[in-house]
């Protein structure tokens, strides 16, 4: 029997919002998505927003009974130690988040995160049961030489070769770098070709069943119009959202698209 994966759309709000933006935001957003609760979405679509550190506890008192997850945009993979300015997964769990966005090309390209440091918080997330989200993509100039399969290779074989006998239950984000917050958006044709790269390098790594459940999304600038032609791909199992997120009637209009 084939598996069925769930869509997932994530925002991404990046170093947006104060805790006053909350409550506001997420009725708006309620609405015009026309959902209630939790139950308009179980089964049919995972909705999930990685917000800054300090709106993550209020964040998850208004998500958690609607149904709607809340991650973290980092992490670190030690459970506490002297780590000036960093937040450890006990940390996290404690406020009720469950799950985090890992190695965004963001934290790569401004925070020197290496496929090391990435492979470190992603199998930290999977020990403590912390669905990680792990960003992957090239740039424009991997890109224009030729170098996207060969990019995409390094950086999910580095990811799996760490995960091991850990529980697989992880989410793979393709970005290709040129396409975040630019409008450039990859076509759904080059998305899919990566995604399916993607695919069969967890299939050869971590087995058949792992690939065939593993939900793979696409980010960089997806947006209303875009998302129903990229979610119709084979490989295409939802979207991480940037900017869209941030406005509650355009991301409402990208989950009544995906629902
Ligand atoms: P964008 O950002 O949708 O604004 O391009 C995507 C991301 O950075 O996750």
């Amino acid at each position: 029997m084939a598996v069925v994966r769930v869509k997932m759309l994530a925002g991404n709000w990046k170093m947006n919002k104060l805790n006053s933006d909350l409550e506001p935001f997420f009725s708006a957003f309620m609405q015009s998505a026309g959902l209630v609760s939790s139950a308009d979405l179980a089964g049919r679509l995972d909705l999930l927003f990685a917000v800054p550190a300090t709106l993550l506890a209020r964040a998850v008192e208004i998500c958690r009974p609607l149904g709607i997850r809340v991650a973290a945009q980092n992490v670190h993979w030690e459970a506490s130690g002297a780590y000036t300015g960093e937040t450890s997964l006990p940390m996290l769990r404690e406020l009720g988040v469950s799950a985090a966005l890992i190695g965004h090309s963001e934290r790569r390209q401004y925070f020197a995160e290496s496929d090391t440091s990435v492979a470190s918080k992603t199998t930290a997330c999977l020990r403590d049961g912390v669905l990680p989200l792990v960003c992957v993509g090239e740039t424009l100039d991997e890109r224009q030489k030729g170098m996207t399969a060969e990019v995409i290779t390094r950086q999910v074989l580095s990811i799996l070769a760490a995960v091991g006998t850990l529980p697989k239950d992880l989410v793979i984000a393709y970005e290709p770098v040129w396409a975040i917050g630019t409008g450039m958006t990859a076509t759904a044709a080059q998305a899919q070709e990566v995604h399916a790269l993607i695919r069969s390098l967890v299939a050869a790594q971590l087995g058949i069943p792992v690939a065939a459940g593993l939900r793979i999304l696409y980010g960089g600038s997806a947006n209303p119009i875009n998302i129903a032609e990229l979610l119709q791909q084979n490989d295409i199992d939802g979207a991480l959202v940037g900017g869209v997120s941030l406005k509650p009637e355009e991301f409402a209009k990208m989950v009544r698209s995906a629902l």
